[in-house]
C-alpha cells in the first residue's frame, strides 16, 4: 500500500474529457519503456481549472508531477505557470504542465507532436515546401512556430476573420525570417499548396469549408487536426481532389509522445503506439 502511494501521478484535465485517448496512450508508453506510473481523466468544471489543478497537486502527497491539459483550459494553463517554454509562449497555450519544485513549469507538444507525424510516420519533409495553414484559433496558434521552424518556405495562414490571422502572422514574424509568412481570408485563399492543415474547429461544429477545388498540388498532403468522424468531411473533399489524406490521431500519440519525454526522460515508441491504436 504504501508503496503504491509514491506512484507518480499525470492526468489529462479538460472538458469534454470522457473519450480523451492519453490514459491509453501514456500507459502504453509507460509498459514500454518500463515506467511506474498512473494516469488519469480529470473532468474540470468550465470555470474551476485553477481550483482542480491545485486538489490534484494538494491531494497526492508529492506523487503527482504533471498534467496535460486539453480544451478549453490550454489559454489559462499557460497564464498561470510560473516558467513557460518557448514554443508555449508563442502559443498563448499549454498542453503540457510539469509540477517541479520551483513551480509549474508550462509546454506546449501540439506542433512537435505535428511535424513528427508529418515528417516521420507519413514520410513528408516540411523543409521548402509551399504550406496552408486553415484557422487562426487555439489550434493553429499551437502549431504555427514549430511548422515555421520546420522550414517550410511559405507558409499562408486563412482564417474565416481576416484580423486574427493577422494577428497570429504578426507574432511569428520573427520566426519567418527564412520563409515567406502571410495572412489572408479564407475566402480569398489563392495559389496552390504542397500541405494543407486544416485546425479550424469546423469539423467539430459538423460544418464544411467552402474551399476551392484548385488549392492542392497532385499528390499534396492534406492534413486535418481532429480524427474519427470529425475529420471525414476535410478529408473526403482532400481525397476527392487527388490529396494524401491524413487524420491527426498521429499528432495526437506524438503529442503525448513528447510530453512523455519532457516528464520521464524516455522517448517511447510512438510509430508502433500509433499503429496498435488505429488497429483498436
Ligand atoms: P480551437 O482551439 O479549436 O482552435 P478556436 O480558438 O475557437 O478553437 O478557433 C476556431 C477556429 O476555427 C477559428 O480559426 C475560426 O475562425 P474565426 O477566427 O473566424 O472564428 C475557425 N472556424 C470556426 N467555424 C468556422 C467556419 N464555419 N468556417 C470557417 N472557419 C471556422
Amino acid at each position: 500500500m504504501e508503496h503504491s502511494l509514491k506512484i507518480d501521478r499525470y492526468c489529462v484535465m479538460g472538458n469534454p474529457v470522457e473519450h480523451s485517448q492519453s490514459p491509453w496512450i501514456h500507459a502504453r508508453f509507460a509498459q514500454l519503456t518500463d515506467q511506474t506510473l498512473r494516469y488519469e481523466r480529470r473532468l474540470v468544471p468550465l470555470h474551476g481549472f485553477s481550483a482542480s489543478l491545485r486538489n490534484f497537486i494538494d491531494e497526492s502527497d508529492g506523487t503527482a508531477k504533471g498534467c496535460n491539459v486539453t480544451v478549453p483550459f490550454k489559454f489559462e494553463a499557460c497564464a498561470l505557470a510560473q516558467h513557460v517554454s518557448a514554443r508555449a509562449a508563442l502559443a498563448a497555450a499549454a498542453n503540457t504542465l510539469s509540477f517541479r519544485p520551483d513551480g509549474i513549469h508550462a509546454d506546449n507538444t501540439d506542433g512537435a507532436g505535428l511535424v513528427r507525424d508529418i515528417e516521420r510516420n507519413a514520410g513528408v519533409k516540411l523543409a521548402g515546401q509551399r504550406l496552408l495553414l486553415l484557422g487562426a484559433g487555439g489550434a493553429a496558434a499551437g502549431v504555427l512556430g514549430p511548422l515555421l521552424m520546420a522550414g517550410s518556405a511559405h507558409v499562408t495562414v486563412a482564417n474565416r476573420s481576416l484580423d486574427k490571422a493577422q494577428q497570429l502572422v504578426q507574432r511569428h514574424a520573427e520566426l519567418a525570417a527564412r520563409s515567406t509568412l502571410a495572412a489572408c481570408r479564407l475566402a480569398d485563399v489563392q495559389g496552390r499548396f504542397d500541405i494543407v492543415v486544416n485546425a479550424t474547429s469546423t469539423s467539430l461544429s459538423g460544418e464544411s469549408l467552402a474551399l476551392p477545388a484548385n488549392l492542392l498540388h497532385s499528390g499534396a498532403l492534406a492534413y486535418d487536426m481532429m480524427y474519427g468522424p470529425a475529420a471525414r468531411g476535410f478529408l473526403d473533399w482532400a481525397r476527392t481532389h487527388g490529396a494524401q489524406a491524413r487524420d491527426g490521431l498521429g499528432m495526437l500519440v506524438e503529442q503525448a509522445a513528447e510530453a512523455f519525454f519532457i516528464w520521464r526522460g524516455v522517448r517511447p515508441p510512438s510509430a508502433e503506439v500509433l499503429q496498435e491504436l488505429r488497429a483498436l
